[in-house]
Order: structure tokens, then C-alpha cells, then sequence
């Protein structure tokens, strides 16, 4: 195995030692490609999406949110035109009835030795990687999840889970623009859970059947199309350079060539990373022209067109679309977080290995670790007051079992940025110990200037 799988495991392993992800519905042997946030990975994703909602929506005066609904008018999908091509190609195998896409199909039989690309004709002369099977040609699969509204399954109470939050945003934007009175260009956010049929999920989280997007439509004059694009691209850059501060050679900044674009879009670019499993998209940004506004229009009968207030120019607004996959961007902050090194032990000049996550301190999902030295009662009384005062502020773990190196060992294995310890002098000079997970440093700091100093830290 390659040392990026291997790290790929070890932090797969991290996951579900410590509490951020589990496979999912694991009592009942789970069930293949479902994960549950565990309370860390709970707690991480949450702090992701609110500093992804703070830095494209909050901090700005050209966005508005909004939360819609899963399970839209069908119609939706018709205009949009997911029920007719958000499908995937797929192969079945004629014995194992495995399906596999055929690009995966072709990358997997390139690894074996025997393959010779001259030889291979079609795609159903290759034989299953599983069993050796004979495959089908190759069918369109749809990618959407089916329901039924109401008590009878029949085609007319058909309706689908969504697989992007955009349709909810594009069949809104009459409402928004009217009751928030914005001008162009402006921006509807959101974020919210999707669903897809994925015939090949995989690669821990990378990979699922039910995930979160936090994307966002900017509605715009055609006229401004390119520098606006450009100037979404450099906050993205931004986003990932100052908030996720991953390593920035990871990124792969793809710029999607005339042919392979979608037709509707005139630029796109997908936001790749170097995952251990290869590189892959991470997240993207598309013009998507007023696409989507004139087949909503088409389909609803519905004017969506808008007036410069201005010019009392009347047209359709074009969108740029940055959309973001939250779950690769929380797998993407394990795989930048996760550092083995090697720490100094209490003897001199003696080191041990050490894991920890480096997470930045603002997402850790622990912020503040509360460690009395000692669980005797006039010591964990104390500590548990000030622990309690800093919930308040902070995401503070209290914990008094184990040694002391041990405690320190597991908060950095979980990204805690600060430790504070309290031993029997803490009780005569009210002052207590925090430790810095990266460096290690300690500091002596007053308990009453304890909330303050923090605070500086996480600013
Ligand atoms: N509205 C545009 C849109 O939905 P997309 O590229 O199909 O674009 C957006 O999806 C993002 O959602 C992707 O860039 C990726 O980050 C994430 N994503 C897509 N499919 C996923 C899946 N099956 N599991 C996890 N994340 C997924």
C-alpha cells in the first residue's frame, strides 16, 4: 500500500477511535458507503460551515440566504434538466451484477498487467474486476433518488430528493429579489443536504449517497460575466489560503476545456485536491449563463426577467456558481490536520511520536481542554468552575482520568489548540498552566485573565 492510502487509513482509523465519523448503522453491519458524524466530526462540521457562511455570506452586503426545501414540484428537475441527463453511464456484470462506471471500470483494468488498451474495442469486452464476468454495454442510469408523496405509488405522486440546493435558489429569485428590493449582482446561499444515486461512492467520505453542498447563484449583468468570475476565484482562494489554511500546493486549479464543459456553461473550473486516492475534484465554480432562469421561465410560464433600475434595461440575470462539497472540504481539513512528529518526552533530551491534528484553532471542534492534575476534590471543584465559565465562550472538554502525558496525548490527537491544567499550586497562586498543542510551549497564566487570553488566541 502507498503511503498516502496508508495515511488515508490511519486517519479513517483516527476517525472512529476518537469520535468523529462511524460507519454508518454499524450494529446492524452497517451499511456500504454511510457515515455518522460523530461528535467531533459533528462539532468540525459545524465550525466548517459556519466560517464558510461567515466569510461568502455574512461578511458581505451582496448575499442573502435562504434553507429550501428537499423535495421540490418535479417540475423543478424537468426545467433544470436533471430528470433527462443526471445520469451516469453505467456496465453491469452478467454473473455478480456489480455495476461500474465505465471510466472507473477502464482505470481499474489499467492497473492490471495484462491489459492492452490497443486490444479493447468496447467496454463490454472487458471482463468484471470482481469476478471475471461478462459486462453489458454500457446505460444511462439516473442519478436521482425517487419518492412518493402521499399514500399510493403511483407516476403521479412521483417526486425526487434533490441532488444540488441550486434548483431551490433559482426558483426563488423573483421572491428574494422582490421582498429584499436587492439590485444586481447579488447572491442567494445556502446550505443543505443532497442525495444522489452514486453507482460508485467510495473513498471514505469523498464518495456518498447523501451529502452536504454549501453553494451559492450570483446573479449578474452578462456584461460583467469575466471579471466577476475572476473575482469569485480569488475569494475562493482566499477561503482556502486564510480560513482552511491547507497547504495550497494540494489544489489543483483545473480550468474545464470548450467540449468538456457542460453546454450551458461558457467557463468552468474545478477546485481539485490531491487526495490520496489521486487527484479529484474538491469543489468548482461554473458560469452557468441564464440557463437555469430561462428554462425555470420556459417550464413555469412565470416573467423571471429583471429591470435595471438604472437603465430600465430588461433582461435575464446570468449566474456564476461557486459550489462547495462540504464532506470533501471536512475530508480535506482531516488530511491537511493529520501530523505524526516527534515530541519531547519529561526526560532530557528523550522523544516520542506523537499524532496530531493541526487543525486551524478556530475549527477545532475542542477548543479548550480543562485538565485538573489530580481528580481529589478540592482541585477537580475548581477546575470544573472554570471550565464551566469558559463553555460559555469556548467548545471545552473537562477531563480528569489518566495521566496527565496520556490526556495531553488524546487532545492533540483530536486538535485541541489549548490545555489547561490545573495542579495543588493553582489552588494557592490562582493561576493555571496552558499548553499550545503545536509548540508545546507552556505558559503560567492568571485564572482571572484566563478567558481574555484565550480569546486573543482564537481572534
Ligand atoms: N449545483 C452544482 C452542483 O451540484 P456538482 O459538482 O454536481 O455541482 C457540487 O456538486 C459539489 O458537491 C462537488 O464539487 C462536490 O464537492 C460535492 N459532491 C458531489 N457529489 C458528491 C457525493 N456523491 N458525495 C460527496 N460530495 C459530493
Amino acid at each position: 500500500m502507498s503511503k498516502d492510502l496508508e495515511k488515508l487509513e490511519k486517519v479513517v482509523s483516527l476517525c472512529k477511535r476518537r469520535g468523529f465519523i462511524f460507519p454508518g448503522s454499524e450494529i446492524y453491519g452497517g451499511l456500504a458507503n454511510s457515515w455518522d458524524y460523530a461528535p467531533l466530526g459533528h462539532l468540525l462540521k459545524q465550525n466548517i460551515k459556519k466560517a464558510w457562511w461567515k466569510f461568502f455570506v455574512q461578511e458581505r452586503n451582496d448575499m442573502v440566504p435562504m434553507d429550501t426545501a428537499i423535495i421540490m414540484n418535479p417540475k423543478v428537475w424537468e426545467a433544470s434538466g436533471h430528470l433527462q441527463n443526471f445520469s451516469d453511464q453505467l456496465v453491469e456484470c452478467k454473473k455478480c451484477h456489480h455495476r461500474f462506471r465505465p471510466d472507473h471500470l477502464l482505470e481499474a483494468v489499467s492497473m492490471r498487467p495484462e491489459y492492452d488498451k490497443a486490444k479493447v474495442q468496447s467496454i463490454s469486452e472487458l471482463k468484471c474486476p470482481d469476478c471475471d464476468g461478462a459486462l453489458t454495454e454500457p446505460k444511462s442510469f439516473n442519478l436521482m433518488f425517487k419518492t412518493f408523496l402521499g399514500t399510493n405509488e403511483d407516476s403521479a405522486t412521483t417526486a425526487y430528493l434533490r441532488p444540488e440546493t441550486a434548483g431551490g435558489m433559482f426558483v426563488n429569485f423573483k421572491n428574494i429579489q422582490t421582498v429584499t428590493r436587492r439590485r444586481l449582482p447579488f447572491g442567494i446561499a445556502q446550505i443543505g443536504k443532497c442525495f444522489r444515486n452514486e453507482i460508485t461512492p467510495g473513498n471514505f467520505i469523498f464518495r456518498t449517497r447523501e451529502f452536504e453542498i454549501g453553494e451559492f447563484e450570483y446573479f449578474i449583468n452578462p456584461k460583467d460575466w469575466e471579471s466577476v468570475f475572476e473575482m469569485w476565484l480569488g475569494e475562493i482562494k482566499r477561503w482556502w489560503s486564510e480560513v482552511m489554511q491547507i497547504n495550497m500546493d494540494n489544489l489543483v486549479w483545473h480550468e474545464i476545456e470548450d467540449g468538456e464543459r457542460a453546454h450551458y456553461s461558457k467557463r468552468t473550473v474545478d477546485i481539485e485536491y490531491k487526495y490520496p486516492f489521486g487527484v479529484k475534484e474538491l469543489h468548482g465554480i461554473a458560469y452557468r449563463t441564464d440557463f437555469d432562469l430561462s428554462r425555470h421561465e420556459k417550464v413555469s410560464g412565470q416573467d423571471l426577467h429583471y429591470t435595471d433600475p438604472e437603465t430600465n434595461e430588461k433582461f435575464l440575470p446570468h449566474v456564476i456558481e461557486p459550489t462547495f462539497g462540504i464532506d470533501r472540504m471536512l475530508l480535506v481539513s482531516l488530511l491537511e490536520a493529520y501530523t505524526e512528529e516527534q515530541a519531547p518526552t519529561s526526560e532530557a533530551g528523550e522523544t516520542e511520536a506523537r499524532v496530531v491534528m493541526k487543525f486551524p484553532r478556530k475549527l477545532a471542534p475542542i477548543q479548550v481542554a480543562v485538565l485538573p492534575l489530580s481528580k481529589k476534590e478540592e482541585l477537580s471543584s475548581v477546575a470544573k468552575d472554570v471550565a464551566n465559565d469558559l463553555r460559555k465562550n469556548f467548545s471545552v472538554d473537562y477531563d480528569e482520568t489518566q495521566s496527565i502525558g496520556k490526556r495531553y496525548r488524546r487532545q492533540d490527537e483530536i486538535g485541541t489548540p489549548y490545555c489547561v491544567t490545573f495542579d495543588f499550586e493553582s489552588l494557592e497562586d490562582k493561576k493555571v498552566t496552558v499548553r499550545d498543542r503545536d509548540t508545546m510551549a507552556q505558559e503560567r497564566i492568571a485564572i482571572a485573565e484566563l478567558k481574555n487570553y484565550l480569546q486573543s488566541k482564537f481572534e
